[in-house]
C-alpha cells in the first residue's frame, strides 16, 4: 500500500500519539517494507520513536495485532514496543528507534555473522503459549507434500520473514524488526527462510544451505523435513509469482525451486 507521511494522519490520531510521547516536533518517513501505510521516525518531547501503522480496516491489521501481542516475548535483538493504539480507523505501533541500516546479505558481507548471532539468540526462544500466533503446520500444510506437514511442528518462536529490510544493523549488532508473522514451529524453519533470502542476495544454493547448517536446528533436522520445507517453499513462491509477475517475485520463485531441488537430494 502507499505510505503517507505522519502529518496526514487524522488530527485525533496524532493527538493520541502526542498523549503517549509528548509534543511531536518532526517526522521522517522511512524506506523499506511495503505493508505499513505509515512508517515514520518521530522526534518528540520524550525522545525519538518509530511509528508503524495501517488502516484498521486493512486485511493486514490482524498481523499488526499479532506483532503487538508477541512483542513482550521477543529477545533483546528486537526493538522494544512502547505502545499500541487503535482509534479513528488506524492501528499504530510505537517502537524504540533502531538507528541502523538494512542488512547486506551479499556473499562475504560482514553483516552475516551479526545476523547469525541474532538468529542464534532467537532460536533459543520458546513461542509463548498464551499469545495467538500462527502455527507452522497450518502455514505450510497446504504447500507441503502429502503427509509431511507434521515435520513443521515445534515450539520455537519463528520470525519467518528475513527480507534484508527486516534486519537493521547498528553497533556491530543485527536487530530483527517487523514481527508481522510470528509463528510457532520447528526451529530449523528460520534458518531455511534465511537461506532463501541469502540466495536472493547472490549466494549459491550450496553456500546458502551451508549457512543454514551453522544452526544446530538445521544440522540435526531430518533430511525428509528439510526436503518438505524446500518443496513447500517452492510451491508457495510459485503461487506468489503466478499471482503477480513482478521480476523479484519471479526471481524468488526460481531460487526457491533451486533450494527445493538440492534439499530433495538430501
Ligand atoms: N524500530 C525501528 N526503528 C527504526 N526503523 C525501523 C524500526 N522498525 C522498522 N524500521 C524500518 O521501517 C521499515 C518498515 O517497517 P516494518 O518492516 O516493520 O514494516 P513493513 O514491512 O512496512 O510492514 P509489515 O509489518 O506489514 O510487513 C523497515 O524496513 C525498517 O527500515
Ligand atoms: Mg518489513
Amino acid at each position: 500500500m502507499s505510505r503517507i507521511p505522519f502529518e496526514q494522519l487524522p488530527g485525533d490520531v496524532r493527538q493520541a500519539v502526542a498523549d503517549k510521547t509528548g509534543a511531536v516536533h518532526h517526522a521522517v518517513t522511512v524506506r523499506g517494507g511495503m505493508n505499513s501505510g505509515i512508517a515514520s521516525v518521530l522526534e518528540t518531547e520524550s525522545g525519538s520513536v518509530f511509528v508503524k501503522g495501517i488502516p484498521a480496516d486493512h486485511p493486514q491489521v490482524a498481523a499488526q495485532r499479532r506483532e503487538a501481542a508477541v512483542a513482550p516475548h521477543l529477545p533483546t535483538s528486537c526493538p522494544h514496543l512502547y505502545w499500541h493504539l487503535e482509534l479513528d480507523g488506524w492501528s499504530l505501533l510505537g517502537y524504540e528507534v533502531i538507528e541502523g541500516r538494512h542488512a547486506d546479505y551479499a556473499p562475504g558481507s560482514p553483516d552475516l555473522p551479526l545476523v547469525e548471532a541474532a538468529l542464534t539468540e532467537l532460536q533459543a526462544v520458546t513461542a509463548p503459549a498464551d499469545v495467538e500466533i500462527k502455527d507452522a503446520v497450518d502455514r505450510w500444510a497446504e504447500y507441503a507434500p502429502p503427509a509431511t506437514s507434521h515435520f513443521f511442528g515445534g515450539d520455537t518462536l519463528l520470525h519467518t520473514d528475513f527480507a534484508p529490510d527486516n534486519v537493521l544493523i547498528v553497533d556491530e549488532r543485527a536487530r530483527l524488526v517487523d514481527w508481522a508473522w510470528p509463528t510457532r514451529g520447528a526451529a530449523w524453519i528460520d534458518p531455511g527462510a534465511l537461506a532463501l533470502r541469502l540466495m536472493d542476495a547472490g549466494h549459491s544454493v550450496e553456500a546458502a544451505v551451508a549457512f543454514a547448517g551453522r544452526f544446530p536446528s538445521w544440522r540435526t533436522a531430518e533430511p525428509e523435513a528439510l526436503a518438505a520445507f524446500g518443496a513447500a517453499t517452492a510451491a508457495l513462491w510459485r503461487e506468489i509469482a503466478e499471482g503477480d509477475g513482478t521480476p523479484w517475485k519471479q526471481g524468488m520463485a526460481e531460487r526457491a525451486a533451486a533450494l527445493a531441488y538440492i534439499l530433495a537430494k538430501g
